[in-house]
């Protein structure tokens, strides 16, 4: 729950989930997320250091954040990562710290990154085919996924969650296959319906693999999927088998979460995003390095959060020529739109 401190928006939705994206950049190039060949990154000198990031998750633990994900880009290829993760592990107001990975760097930091606190792991998983794995992610390296999965939780990780988008005529055929895998290694697999976000500037509504396509394709080799009725935490919708397994579904373009959504996301550059989909964010590394003291910081998100309106997804829902968010010209001038700057 929410302690009385805790800001609420204009929909009273509390604010206690944040991503940290940690850098922009990939060492992958997702056909979802990185479609183009050039990219322009956030300067170098924009970057927050650990020490700044950490004073704004103290400032946001004062107005309710209790839950941090480490994002990027690729977090893990963010310069010693272990260090930030020693820093919000040693703080009492956070209860969950994860990161989400593509998973190519994951077995060489596994270890290090349990040792130093980190609690969860999810890895980005969108096929079991190396050819289709290098046309999706324009790289190799899916030996190198697999082998940081068994890393992971060699290293002691538990409640894995494996992440993956679906693109129809791409990965659609291994709805089976990969759950298969998940269930082998003891993680939750999660297909994710492809969303219309900045950066996906290739999308459209026909390569979209519905949730409603994927359930009948599990209940069809399975049985019937049973929803479970935990906390009602978004974004997953959580399902089970006849067999006892489990599985998710993040259905944010055709049943978007927004009425319960209480996520938020700070860029690499300090950039506080509402809304995954929202166009500017609040820039707090001015304040910060004009020296603003925590109580400040604190005060300016939750006058920011209170008056928060964003329903991002279901605006794109309602809208009736849905195509690319934005269109490549556009995200060229302003990377902060980037799915790979905002963190996923
Ligand atoms: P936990 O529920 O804490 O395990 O994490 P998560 O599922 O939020 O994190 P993850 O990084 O695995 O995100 C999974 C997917 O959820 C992303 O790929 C997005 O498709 C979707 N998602 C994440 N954040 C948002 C958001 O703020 N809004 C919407 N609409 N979708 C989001
Ligand atoms: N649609 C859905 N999920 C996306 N991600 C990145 N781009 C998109 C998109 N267009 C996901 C990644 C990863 C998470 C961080 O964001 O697959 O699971
Ligand atoms: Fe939250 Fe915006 Fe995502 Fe909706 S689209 S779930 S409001 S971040």
């Amino acid at each position: 729950m929410s302690g009385p401190l805790s800001a609420l928006d204009t929909l009273g939705r509390p604010v206690r989930n944040l991503r940290l994206s940690v850098t922009d950049r990939c060492n992958l190039r997702c056909a979802y997320c990185m479609p183009e060949e050039e990219y322009r990154w956030l300067p170098r000198s924009d970057i927050l250091t650990f020490e700044e990031i950490s004073t704004l998750v103290d400032a946001f633990t004062d107005v309710g954040v209790d839950r941090v994900r480490l994002t990027g880009g690729e977090p893990l290829l963010r310069r010693d990562l272990t260090q930030l993760v020693a820093l919000l592990a040693a703080k009492p107001a956070l209860r969950d710290i994860a990161l989400t990975t593509n998973g190519i760097l994951l077995a060489e930091n596994a270890r290090e990154l349990r040792a130093a606190g980190l609690h969860r792991v999810t890895v980005s998983l969108d096929t079991l085919r190396p050819e289709t794995f290098r046309a999706l992610v324009r790289r190799d390296g899916l030996d190198q996924v697999l082998e940081g999965i068994r890393e992971a939780r060699a290293a002691g990780f538990r409640r894995i969650k494996i992440d993956t988008v679906l693109l129809r005529g791409t990965n659609d055929d291994e709805i089976v296959p990969l759950f298969e895998y998940a269930r082998s290694v003891d993680a939750e697999l999660r297909f994710i319906e492809y969303m219309d976000v900045g950066g996906a500037t290739r999308w459209s509504m026909d390569q979209v693999v519905t949730r409603a396509q994927v359930l009948e394709r599990l209940r069809a080799e399975y049985g019937m999927p049973v929803p479970i009725q935990d906390d009602g935490s978004a974004p997953a919708e959580r399902f089970l088998l006849p067999d006892g397994s489990t599985f998710g579904i993040i259905a944010s373009t055709t049943q978007p979460f927004c009425a319960s959504c209480d996520r938020s996301r700070l860029t690499a550059d300090g950039r506080w995003l509402t809304c995954l989909y929202a166009i500017d964010g609040h820039d707090l590394r001015a304040p910060l390095r004009a020296g603003a003291t925590r109580e400040e910081l604190a005060a300016r998100i939750r006058g920011t959060w209170s008056a928060r309106t964003d329903r991002g997804a279901e605006e794109r829902l309602a809208a009736h020529e849905r195509g690319a968010l934005v269109q490549v010209e556009d995200l060229r001038k302003n990377p902060h739109l980037e799915m790979h700057t905002r963190g996923g």
